[in-house]
């Protein structure tokens, strides 16, 4: 067996099928110990919400953590977010110009102040409202000059975050840190802000079998041999597409 790199979204993904996780968890820590094999976990959770499921779900230990979809990564177990890649989301990000922007929107109702952060401005949008907003707000967005994101999850969610980020890209960027090449990298998720996870390279990618519509209609859009579509769900699902690759006994 040799290391490879595990990447996983965490509510509805890792998350949501208990007995599952504990011997999923069980498996890659081991792997780790035994190969060096890197454990990630890729969230839109703020750095906040996400200590809360780790107490909560009693989660291993990652090897570098990616929260509020992409935008901060915290190598190890560091307070402090990898500076090389904020600095790369500065340019052509404007806090202040997306908020006084998105004030024109009355459907745009703001996310908690915990889920605000300095490279990602968060709202509720009911997906009724979101064919009609989603295209006007994104250009009204550009015509102000910002290069920006709209990542749109759950039929609620709605992220915008500087266009250099997202989790795929944040992936990637460990990935080449950390030398290991696509074929011997995993990638796991659930819903719309997992698209990037899958849509950046040949990463090895599993959808778990609970997967919402948005990540569904986007893989049979963009069918690719290196993806795997499991029957389980949330980490029974990650268990069996980690089989599937033979990356896992
Ligand atoms: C998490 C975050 C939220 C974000 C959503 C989708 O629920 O807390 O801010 O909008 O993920 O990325
Ligand atoms: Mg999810």
């Amino acid at each position: 067996m040799k290391p490879f790199m595990f990447v996983t979204d965490l509510d509805n993904t890792f998350v949501g099928n208990d007995t599952a996780l504990i011997e999923l968890s069980q498996k890659l820590n081991q792997h780790r110990q035994e190969y060096g094999t890197k454990i990630v976990y890729a969230t839109g959770r703020s750095p906040i919400l996400y200590q809360e499921l780790k107490q909560e779900k009693n989660l291993i230990d990652p090897d570098a953590l990616v929260v509020s979809v992409g935008t901060e990564i915290y190598l190890d177990t560091s307070r402090v977010p990898d500076s090389t890649w904020s600095e790369k989301l500065s340019a052509g990000w404007n806090r202040e110009v997306v908020l006084s922007t998105t004030a024109d929107f009355p459907e745009l109702v703001p996310q908690p102040d915990s889920e605000q952060r300095p490279f990602k401005v968060s709202f509720f949008l009911q997906e009724t409202a979101s064919t009609k907003v989603l295209p006007q707000l994104s250009s009204r967005l550009k015509a102000r000059g910002l290069d920006i994101k709209l990542i749109y999850s759950s039929g609620i969610d709605l992220d915008i975050v500087p266009q250099g980020s997202d989790k795929g890209q944040a992936m990637q960027f460990l990935r080449q840190k950390w030398q290991f090449v696509a074929e011997r990298t995993v990638v796991c998720g659930d819903s719309g802000n997992d698209i990037a996870l899958f849509a950046v390279g040949n990463e090895r990618g599993i959808i778990v079998g609970n997967a919402r519509p948005e990540l569904l209609e986007w893989h049979n859009q963009n069918p690719a041999n290196h993806r795997y579509l499991a029957k389980d769900f949330c980490a029974g699902g990650i268990l069996e597409g980690l089989k599937y690759f033979g990356l896992m006994e």
